[in-house]
């Protein structure tokens, strides 16, 4: 089909505002005799799916009226942004979902401003206009006011019902661009995502940009392997094999490549006979900003600890990983996630689809530490920091925060804000909402922000965050001691106004979970040598059956059980047990 006839669009919209319906029903209009298309296209990560992300989806190609539409599916999290980024540079335009009872959110304003900044021709979609609450004037206003829409183009639809969603398609034809790559250049793709299949190893999703795709030696611009493709194909939504991809067009690229690092998202692909064509622009490495130290609470699984985060790296190029060893915890794996919901998401998974049980340290960002020496050392873990006495000057990463919110809140928000050591930059009023931008570190987006930002605002609230510079900061590492050990494990890295504060909360919530022990336990937070935060935790009635005096044997065998089962998830530290409970305490603090 000629390059005029293509159409490559994604969908911006913020969690819930119904980007996967909206599929659901473009897929039912231009392929109406395939029924089962819906289960398909929701095949994605329970977990994900229970946390109202998708993190990865293959592009659809669609045929409708002479016209082939792919829809490039963008990730759905603040974590990914980068990998947004890179969809949206696939395409020519995108449709700005928003939900007719919500309006703007701050994810949909950010992405807005990524394709905007790429150029991309925008189509205004109001969705869920079904909905009693609805509130489509108010909302088309919004999208007028903060977007500069003219009133006609915005499409009033409901995903659900299949209302007027046949218009958003005619939109894309009449108003976005076809690919402008010239067919007869040398091959350039852009890697959109990737995945791994059992069978044809590492799938490569690309635009081709200019010239075309055959059956023939390639190469990745930033990757050193030449490799020749298994197959080439589109998702017409199954992976349908071709013998071409040209310009304009979007599919699979099956690479045989065993290892999907090899596969950055971002990059250039091209034949290995024009390995030194100039790459395409934008492309970046990952770039991991939290880190965490997991350890399995049964020595044994160990190994299977490093298969499963070994497996989970293979479809998640973004996660790294190293071995690591603590005298107390043995060994365990240090991994290094986007962002925090990329680790809780990560952690489900061990513990869920392996059964892992796991203990994680407290989330810490890469501090950048100068020594006394002058020599720069990166510092991502407490046991890592240095001695106070050597270190010349710590910095740590600081976060372009975009919060946006009810106007009523901002004031409110400004004050979690300044309590997080963050500060003011603009802010930009939108009807009944306001969009504030922040400086925030890092360190303090990780630990609860987001979750604090929605209770605050009764879920109204949204947040996109990237890391923009460094700054120096006094911190301080605290340790916590049980029974007058040190647990490097449970240590971690404050601000030193905050690190009494801090150190006195994680002492009173590890009193709370830290199972009794058959002496009593002193449990304490200290900076260097001083001690800043105790508490005392009785020792426990060992038997604990006692209190049922005979009688029933189920009752009994079941605590006896219970108690078995407790048993199996402790981990000795010197005399004392602890169990995931306590670690969590941290990582949840
Ligand atoms: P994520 O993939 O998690 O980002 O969400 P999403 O944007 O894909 O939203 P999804 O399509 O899963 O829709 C979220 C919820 O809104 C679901 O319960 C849908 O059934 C519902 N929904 C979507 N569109 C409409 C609509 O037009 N009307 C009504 N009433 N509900 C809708």
């Amino acid at each position: 089909m000629s390059q005029s006839n293509i159409r490559n669009f994604s969908i911006i919209a913020h969690v819930d505002h119904g980007k996967t319906t909206l599929t659901d029903q473009f897929l039912k209009l231009t392929q109406p005799e395939n029924r089962d298309l819906q289960e398909r296209m929701m095949d994605s990560n329970p977990i994900e799916r229970e946390r109202g992300i998708t993190i990865k989806l293959a592009p659809v190609r669609m045929e409708y009226k002479g016209y082939i539409l792919n829809l490039i599916d963008t990730p759905g999290h603040v974590d990914f942004g980068y990998e947004v980024s890179r969809s949206l540079a696939a395409c020519e335009g995108a449709l700005l979902v928003v939900d007719a009872t919500q309006g703007v959110q701050a994810q949909t304003l950010s992405n807005f401003q990524k394709a905007t900044d790429l150029g991309l021709t925008l189509i205004p979609v109001i969705n869920k206009i079904d909905l009693p609450s609805a509130e489509p004037e108010r909302v088309a206003l919004e999208l007028m006011d903060s977007f500069g829409f003219a009133e006609d183009a915005i499409c009033m639809v409901s995903a659900k019902t299949g209302l007027n969603v046949e218009r958003i398609l005619q939109q894309v034809i009449q108003t976005i661009p076809p690919p402008s790559g010239s067919p007869e250049a040398t091959p350039r793709a852009l890697l959109i995502t990737s995945h791994v299949d059992e069978y044809k190893g590492a799938i490569a999703m690309v635009r081709v940009v200019d010239g075309a795709l055959i059956q023939e030696k390639m190469v990745f611009c930033a990757g050193e392997s030449e490799f020749q493709p298994i197959e080439l194909g589109v998702f017409a939504p199954e992976m349908k094999v071709v013998s071409r991809l040209s310009a304009g067009e979007v599919g699979y690229v099956a690479t045989g490549l065993k290892d999907i690092r090899d596969l950055k998202i971002g990059d250039t692909l091209t034949t290995a006979l024009s390995k030194g064509v100039t790459p395409l622009p934008g492309f970046k490495e990952p770039q991991p900003m939290v880190f965490m130290e997991l350890y399995p609470v049964d020595a044994d699984d160990f190994v299977l600890l490093q298969d499963a985060i070994a497996k989970l790296s293979l479809r998640d190029a973004a996660l790294q990983h190293t071995g690591c060893h603590s005298t107390a915890l043995g060994s365990g794996v240090r991994v290094g996630f986007l962002g925090i919901l990329h680790a809780e998401v990560v952690l489900e998974r061990l513990e869920r689809e392996f059964g892992l049980n796991l203990l994680a340290t407290s989330p810490s960002v890469s501090y950048k530490v100068t020594l006394t020496s002058g020599e720069v050392e990166e510092v991502t873990t407490p046991a890592a920091m240095p001695d106070q006495t050597v270190i010349q000057e710590v910095c740590e990463p600081l976060a372009t925060a975009t919060i946006f919110c009810p106007s009523d809140l901002m004031s409110k928000v400004l004050d979690m804000v300044r309590e997080r050591r963050g500060s003011f930059v603009s802010s930009e009023h939108l009807d009944t909402r306001v969009k504030l931008v922040c400086s925030v570190p890092l360190a303090e987006i990780i630990t609860n922000f987001h979750d604090e930002l929605k209770s605050l605002s009764s879920g109204y609230a949204s947040l996109e965050y990237s890391v923009t510079s460094y700054q120096p900061v006094d911190v301080v590492k605290v340790t916590v001691l049980l029974n007058h050990e040190p647990v490097e494990a449970l240590s971690f890295i404050a601000v030193r106004s905050q690190a009494e504060h801090k150190g006195r909360e994680l002492v009173s919530k590890l009193k709370e979970v830290i199972p009794r022990q058959n002496f009593e336990l002193p449990i304490q937070a200290a900076i260097g040598g001083s001690v800043i935060a105790r508490e005392t935790k009785k020792a426990y009635r060992k038997d604990v059956t006692a209190k049922l005096y005979g009688g029933d044997v189920t009752r009994r065998k079941k605590l006896l059980s219970k108690q078995a089962k407790g048993k199996k998830r402790m981990k000795q530290f010197g005399k004392v047990e602890l169990d995931q409970a306590a670690f969590m305490a941290v990582l949840k603090r």
